[in-house]
């Protein structure tokens, strides 16, 4: 029987008929089976696209990653890293083989002012393959030229993977891996987010945490601000059982070099928060995209404006003098606690002159903790010194002094301070860092008065 009429059903009344009809006759049999084969071929054409269709939809899976989603770097960063490994052995990134490569500069600048650039070869738009746990991957970059993300102005990308229907597991597992390589390389480290047009994006490389007993304040300022801010992100549901906005503003004020930068930056990381860097000043910066990103800071950050006097005091806001950057000080203020700010939120200010500041900028609710980091103190300059010089032995020490020593020599720096201060003068803490950091124990305790300056 010809295959089109086997796909007949099979009804018992119309198949006896069909054959007592056509069965003896010949030429009906002929032409039939001619027209089964016309028949049959269309079919077999139809049922190849559909299977393929089938295919396509049964066996293969793809994944879509935009660059909206946290994923996509961590794929790329995946994925470069691989292509790290790979210069070794080829076999672990076979897309080094294609034609479209970019690169992926990372920068990361050290204390010291030292940079250096980090170059990672990653897929470039187009397609590539890969091998993930004995499955292919089809890795496809695309990026959408029309288009441009809202504000950022950062094309749109996607990356589509697509392998075979059986094989997708290895999705998850390979989104679990990129994900855990991103936490481990943050690990012990602090982020510093800067804003990114509406967005907040990770600046640089992580950095490595800076202990918070490295800063050394007067007596008791740490603790009373690590205290309070360790309280504050205790109360969530204190603030939310009673309607407040869940926020709190710091001030730290004080002479340049007093530690107001280090000291958020090591709290940031002592309490694994991320630290998200706002410069008010910042060309392009108007009150819509200030509240914007100030409602919209991620997850377990703190935010840190730096100089909070300068921006409002240098200039006047007209765009006549090429300024076009016009955040206004009512701006501002709204941006602090206005409807439209956000409901979660921690901020940190820090100024040298805080007798400039509008008092409107400083009253609770935008500022409520406001702690003055002054010169250092004889205490403070002891302590220093100790935390220098002290630690005997350990590695990279240039000399090795006793510990008894230390804290004998360390008295001394104390009294030198105490002494200079009844003078009148003053000596900053980076000053005494700087010097710390040249000299050997005997030259400090010698060196320490050449620091001081008129106040
Ligand atoms: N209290 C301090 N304890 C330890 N180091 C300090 C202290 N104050 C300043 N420094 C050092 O001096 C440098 C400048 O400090 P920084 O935090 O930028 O000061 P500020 O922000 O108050 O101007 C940093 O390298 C820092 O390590
Ligand atoms: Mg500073």
């Amino acid at each position: 029987m010809s295959p089109a009429l086997s796909s007949l059903p099979a009804h018992v009344d119309s198949r006896s008929l069909v054959s007592s009809l056509l069965g003896d006759n010949p030429y009906f049999q002929a032409g039939f089976g001619l027209m089964g084969v016309g028949v049959g071929l269309s079919v077999f054409r139809q049922a190849m696209i559909f299977s393929t269709v089938a295919l396509r939809r049964r066996m293969l899976v793809s994944l879509e990653i935009s660059n909206k989603d946290p994923a996509y770097d961590w794929f790329l960063a995946w994925m470069a890293h691989r292509t790290a490994n790979a210069n070794t052995g080829s076999a672990a990134a076979p897309w080094l083989r294609s034609h479209q490569l970019s690169v992926q500069t990372s920068h990361e600048q050290r204390k010291n002012g030292s940079s250096n650039a980090l170059f990672k070869l990653v897929a470039g738009p187009g397609t590539h393959w890969m091998r993930f746990r004995k499955a292919w991957i089809q890795v496809k970059r695309e990026r959408e030229t029309r288009s441009q993300q809202l504000m950022s102005g950062i094309p749109w990308e996607t990356v589509t993977l697509t392998t075979l229907s059986r094989d997708r597991n290895v999705f998850s597992e390979l989104l679990r891996e990129a994900r855990d390589m991103a936490v481990v390389a943050q690990e012990g480290k602090l982020v510093i987010q800067i804003p990114w047009g509406l967005e907040w994006k990770p600046f640089g490389l992580p950095r490595r945490k800076r202990p918070l007993k490295s800063v050394v304040l007067a007596e008791g300022a740490s603790e009373r601000i690590e205290e309070d801010v360790k309280a504050f992100l205790r109360r969530r549901q204190w603030y939310v059982d009673r309607g407040i906005p869940y926020r709190r503003g710091y001030l730290l004020h004080g002479p340049p070099g007093s530690g107001k930068s280090s000291f958020i930056q090591a709290l940031a990381g002592s309490l694994s928060y991320d630290l998200c860097l706002l410069n008010l000043s910042e060309r392009g910066l108007a009150d819509d995209k200030l509240i914007h990103l100030l409602s919209n800071t991620p997850e377990r950050s703190f935010v840190l404006i730096e100089d909070v006097d300068a921006a409002f005091n240098k200039r006047v806001q007209t765009s006549e003098d090429g300024y076009q950057s016009s955040v206004t000080f009512s701006g501002f203020l709204n941006a602090l606690d206005g409807v439209a700010s956000g409901e979660e939120r921690v901020i940190f200010l820090t100024t040298n002159h805080p007798e400039r500041l509008d008092p409107a900028l400083v009253r609770p609710g935008r500022v409520d903790l406001s702690v003055l980091l002054d010169d250092a103190t004889p205490e403070q300059a002891r302590r220093l010194f100790v935390r220098f010089y002290g630690g005997g032995g350990e590695d990279g020490a240039w000399e090795h002094i006793d510990p008894q020593t230390i804290e004998k020599m360390g008295r001394e720096v104390e009294e030198v301070v105490k002494r200079e201060m009844k003078l009148g003068k003053r000596v900053s803490m980076a000053a005494l860092q700087g010097m710390f950091i040249r000299s050997t124990t005997a030259e400090a305790v010698q060196g320490i008065r050449t620091l001081f300056m008129p106040k």
